[in-house]
């Protein structure tokens, strides 16, 4: 099964082409373009520029991955299209800049050999969102292919079941040149743990695609406090790998800070009066060097204790055979690494780490989770869902 896939929730403009077999995936395309450098200045993502930019981006990029997976041909001429032309006006009246370049470079493609189109349709940032989906129902209606809508959580769950080859070890991912991987085999009850920057939840899976939320963040996502974090230290955006950075020289238990919740007996997670102590520390240190290194460290630690603590009591109760790590904040190397010391302490189960190169968001993701747990959806009928949740 042939995937094409795009992702837009929030910062980063992606496109995938994927084939898939139960074994194994072949990428014949994986671009992603991040708007990070437009949004560092603000501190944080601005929907309405995400919006602006993925509106410019995504035909260039729907051209460079047609070309690089050769599927790039134009058609000699079309008469169908004249009658086509108004619902695709329609359904992009609201992006009309993106309108006027499908227009110009889609219009005149033959439709690539293609077994379906999946999209990120939620959770994310509603205009950002909103630019994907119309874009990808667009290019359902000329191409006449099926739509799948793809959660964007499930799309960070799923990248944790792509494993690279060996032999392709020193390849990046985003060289996509006969990039394969393999697809890990998933033995049930799954637990997921997924920290992002919007995200951070407990999800249990007893199927594909049969998810059940265990518990979640009451207020920040992990992501979004080493965002905050990072701020306060006087840091770049996005603040985790700064962070990371800083507390692999720092000491953890030189300022030891509290894990907000680690003895609830739920499976929720607080994340915003980690930051706040984490504010008083370094206030507190005014007027001295400040022990930034040390610092970071203890807000780092004190959040992945929590973390790890309350999957590997999931992991117990509800005897689960494959746990998963998924998320931006995956690419911390403290989190991977604390979590493989205890899982393993567990001799049931085992754990799938992302690939480094797929933590962030990506639109492999999305092509996998699709392929795993999608429904086909009539492109008419489908929208953007800033806040829809795994189960819904
Ligand atoms: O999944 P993602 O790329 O976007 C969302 O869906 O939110 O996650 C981005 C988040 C940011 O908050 C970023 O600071 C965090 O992932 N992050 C990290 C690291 N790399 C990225 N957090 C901790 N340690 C890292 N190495
Ligand atoms: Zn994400």
């Amino acid at each position: 099964m042939r995937i094409f896939a795009i992702e837009t929730s929030c910062d980063e403009t992606a496109i995938a082409i994927a084939e898939f077999s139960r074994t194994k995936v072949r990428v014949l395309s994986h671009i992603v373009l991040s708007q990070i450098p437009i949004h560092k200045k603000f501190g944080g993502v601005v929907p309405n520029l995400a919006k602006r930019e993925h509106q410019r981006n995504l035909v260039p990029i729907l051209l460079r991955s047609l070309k690089e997976s050769k599927l790039f041909y134009r058609r000699k001429s079309d008469f169908q299209l004249e009658v086509r032309l108004p619902k695709i006006e329609k359904i992009l009246e609201r992006e009309q800049e993106l309108l006027l370049q499908f227009q110009k470079h889609i219009l005149s493609l033959k439709t690539p050999p293609i077994d379906a189109i999946a999209i990120t349709y939620g959770p994310g940032l509603a205009p950002a969102l909103w630019v994907g989906v119309n874009f990808a129902k667009a290019l359902a209606y000329l191409w006449k292919k099926p739509l799948i809508p793809v959660n964007h959580m499930a799309g960070h769950l799923y990248s944790a079941l792509l494993q690279k080859e060996p032999r392709n070890s020193k390849h990046e991912a985003r060289n996509y040149k006969s990039l394969e991987f393999l697809i890990s085999n998933l033995e049930f009850p799954v637990l997921a743990l997924l920290v992002s920057g919007g995200h951070t939840e407990l999800v249990l899976m007893r199927g594909h695609g049969k998810y059940k939320i265990l518990g979640e963040t009451l207020d920040d996502a992990a992501g979004e406090a080493f965002d905050k974090v990072a701020r306060i230290l006087g840091l770049g955006y996005p603040g985790g790998p700064e962070i990371s950075r800083l507390a692999e020289k720092g000491d953890p238990k030189k300022y030891p800070l509290p894990s907000p919740m680690i003895h609830t007996k739920d499976y929720n997670f607080s994340f915003s009066g980690l930051k706040t102590a984490t504010l008083y520390l370094y206030r507190s240190k005014i007027g001295t060097i400040i022990p930034k290194n040390d610092i970071a460290a203890a807000f780092q630690k004190a959040a992945v204790d929590v973390l790890v603590k309350k999957t590997i009591r999931a992991v117990k109760e509800h005897k689960v055979k494959t746990v998963l790590l998924g998320g931006g904040v995956a690419a911390n190397k403290e989190l991977r690494g604390r979590l493989n010391q205890e899982v393993s302490k567990n001799l049931n189960s085992c754990l799938l780490l992302p690939d480094s190169s797929l933590t962030g968001d990506n639109a492999l993701m999305i092509a996998t989770a699709a392929y795993f747990s999608g429904k086909k959806k009539a492109p008419f009928k489908l929208g953007a869902d800033a806040n829809v949740k795994l189960g819904d």
